[in-house]
């Protein structure tokens, strides 16, 4: 299986990188494509993690491709892992609500591919692709993973960050990137 990050965020923000890293890892270099890549120094920070395209997935034809889509009418289950080659995610940070951007900056342009859902709930990008592979590789469906809906990290002496999506629990723990409450700590904007 071949997934695809559409990226369809304005800049390659640090947590983009970050969770990109972590998908990256998840799935295997190998298997790793990156599209709709603008610049050459985003090309420069991408290259280590997958294979880098500068155009869009909407220009490109792919044949057995499924774009995960929080509003798609259908599930995701083991049995596409006989229809489907290339699993498309967007690359879209967490918003709350949710917006339906998926939809309405992928989804909408590929009229052609078929869509499917992980459930009502908004994974963080690297979380979506790993129930993905789950799914499809490991023949799990979506009722069989832990979840946690709505993590808060503490960052400071009585200060938290409140993140809304909904995360798979490995071993208890919610699954995030390496380093990622480090990064939180980090940010200015808190
Ligand atoms: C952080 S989500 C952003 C979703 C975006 N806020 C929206 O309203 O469409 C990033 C990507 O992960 C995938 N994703 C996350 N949750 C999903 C779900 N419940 N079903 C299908 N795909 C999901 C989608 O490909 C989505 O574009």
């Amino acid at each position: 299986m071949k997934y695809i990050i559409e990226h369809l965020e304005a800049k390659l923000y640090p947590w983009c990188l970050l969770e990109y890293t972590h998908i990256s890892q998840i799935v295997g270099k190998q298997n790793l494509i990156f599209t709709n890549i603008k610049t050459s120094a985003q090309k420069k920070k991408l290259q280590p993690l997958g294979t880098v395209h500068t155009q869009s997935v909407r220009h490109i034809p792919l044949e057995k491709a499924c774009i995960l889509d929080p509003f798609a009418a259908s599930p995701l289950t083991p049995q596409d892992a006989q229809e489907f080659t290339y699993i498309i995610i967007g690359g879209i940070l967490g918003d709350h609500p949710m917006k339906a951007r998926t939809k309405k900056e992928l989804s909408q342009f590929c009229k052609t591919i078929l869509t499917r859902h992980l459930g009502k709930e908004q994974f963080p990008t690297d979380n979506a692709v790993y129930v993905a592979k789950e799914i499809l590789e490991h023949h799990k469906t979506l009722n069989e993973f832990k979840y946690q809906d709505t993590l808060e990290i503490t960052i400071d002496k009585g200060e938290s960050v409140v993140l809304p999506f909904r995360y798979v629990l490995l071993h208890g723990k919610p699954f995030l990137a390496p380093g990622f409450k480090e990064f939180l700590k980090k940010q200015k904007m808190f």
